[in-house]
C-alpha cells in the first residue's frame, strides 16, 4: 500500500471539509456542528496514525529528523485548536476567526510534508519499506477509527 497516496487522500478530505465549512455562516450551527465533528474526527485520526509511524520513522532518517520533530508540534497547535473550538459556540465570530487559523495552520502543515516530508521518505525508503508503512498506516487508521466515538 502506498503510504503517501493515503495520507494525500486524507489532507484532500479534510480541505473539503475545510471549504463546506467555509461556506456556512454563526447562523448555521447544526450544519457547522456536524462539519466540524467530522473535521476534527478526520484530523485526530490522521494525526495520530502519523505520530504513530510515519514521524518516528521520519526521525530515523536524517533528511526528515528535524521535519519530524516540527510536524509533531504542529500537530500538538491544531490539537490545541481544535480543543478550543470544541468548547466555543459555533454561532460566534470567536469560532469563525478560530476556524479560520486552524485552517491556516493545517494548510501550512500540509504543504511542508506534501512538499517536504513526503518526497524526502519516499527517497530514502525501499518500495518495500514504503508498503509495509502504507500497511501499518492503515492498519492505525482502523484501529482509531474503531475507538472514535460515532
Ligand atoms: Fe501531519
Ligand atoms: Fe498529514
Amino acid at each position: 500500500m502506498d503510504p503517501i497516496a493515503l495520507l494525500k487522500a486524507d489532507h484532500r478530505k479534510v480541505e473539503e471539509l475545510f471549504k463546506k465549512l467555509e461556506d456556512t455562516t454563526e447562523r448555521a450551527v447544526k450544519t457547522r456542528t456536524e462539519l466540524f465533528e467530522k473535521l476534527r474526527m478526520e484530523l485526530t485520526v490522521h494525526a495520530l496514525a502519523e505520530e504513530a509511524v510515519l514521524y518516528p520513522e521520519n526521525k530515523e532518517i536524517p533528511s526528515t529528523r528535524e521535519l519530524g520533530f516540527e510536524a509533531v508540534e504542529e500537530h500538538h497547535v491544531v490539537k490545541i485548536l481544535l480543543d478550543e473550538l470544541s468548547e466555543l459556540s459555533p454561532d460566534t465570530e470567536e469560532w469563525t476567526a478560530k476556524l479560520s487559523v486552524l485552517k491556516e495552520n493545517v494548510q501550512h502543515h500540509v504543504k511542508e510534508e506534501e512538499g517536504e516530508i513526503f518526497p524526502k521518505t519516499k527517497k530514502a525508503l525501499s518500495a518495500e519499506e514504503l508498503d509495509e508503512m502504507g500497511a501499518r498506516l492503515f492498519e492505525e487508521k482502523e484501529k482509531l477509527l474503531g475507538h472514535m466515538p460515532a
